[in-house]
């Protein structure tokens, strides 16, 4: 059985899925978090799908045999579309929610318009995104837009350096004034959205899940009985035990929230 007090887990690659963690607190400041970060083996983007896969399992395994969890919010594209299937296997009663790229509410938004999602190599190449996509007819122009070494910068704390607006000018160059929307499909990417806004300008409205699947949990707790009152906290753990990368983690979590709109949408 499961108790109100018990935590919502909350697992990353790494730094990424405390776009979403903040997210969860500013609704739900109330419950008991655990957030994990796997940073000694991010990226997560590059691997096979069977690595993710197995390195995802691992890290729920760990932490639900090790604290009392109600919920587990896999706060990663890429651990989502590589393990869901399976973790919800493994873990029939416990609440799992995953997050992909929140690609129909910029649909919803821009009709008949074009949209990027840029998000890793992973995420793109599997059957989830593909069965996304054909959701939406031929109207809207939809562009894959992968961002390798972008999840390396933002995990060394780099997502502020001239290293990072350089790689994202270069990324991005071929969109500028072509997008309506830019999904951010990483969990990493929210960390460096202003840097985004700069290059594509105002014309394009960027957009992430965080939001969407932290009201998907919030439903799906009420529905199971299991909000919790009251005051809650937030444990940080990672696989990685340099201090540097503890400090970085307490900075996002603690980084002053953007004012443009963070929309976004949860596969449930
Ligand atoms: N933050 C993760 C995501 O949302 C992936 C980062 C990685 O490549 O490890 O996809």
């Amino acid at each position: 059985m499961y108790s109100k007090d018990d935590f919502i887990a909350v697992f990353d690659s790494g730094v990424g899925g405390i776009s979403v963690l903040r997210q969860l607190v500013k609704l739900l400041p109330a419950e008991n978090y655990l957030y994990y970060g796997d940073s000694a083996n991010a990226p997560y983007g590059t691997r096979s799908t069977e690595e993710v896969r197995n390195l995802t399992l691992a890290a729920v395994r760990m932490l639900t045999s090790r604290y009392p969890v109600k919920a587990l919010v896999v706060a990663c594209n890429t651990a989502t579309s590589a393990a869901i299937r399976q973790l919800r296997e493994a873990y029939p009663d416990l609440i799992v929610i995953g997050i992909e790229p929140a690609l129909k509410l910029a649909a919803d938004h821009h009709p008949g318009g074009s949209i990027g999602v840029m998000a890793t190599d992973v995420t793109l190449r599997e059957e989830k995104f593909d069965t996304l996509l054909h959701r939406f007819d031929g109207s809207r122009t939809i562009y894959k837009i992968p961002a390798p070494g972008l999840v390396e910068l933002i995990e060394a704390g780099q997502g502020d350096s001239e290293q990072t607006r350089t790689l994202l000018r270069r990324l991005l160059a071929p969109y500028v004034g072509k997008l309506d929307a830019l999904v951010l499909g990483c969990t990493h990417y929210p960390f460096v959205r202003r840097r985004i806004a700069e290059i594509l300008g105002p014309g394009t409205e960027i957009l992430h899940g965080g939001q969407g699947t932290a009201r998907e949990t919030k439903r799906r707790l009420e529905a199971a009985g299991l909000l919790r009152q009251g005051r809650g906290q937030v444990l940080m753990k990672n696989s990685d035990t340099n201090p540097k990368l503890a400090a970085l983690a307490r900075q996002l979590l603690n980084m002053e929230e953007e004012k443009d709109q963070l929309g976004g949408h949860s596969n449930g």
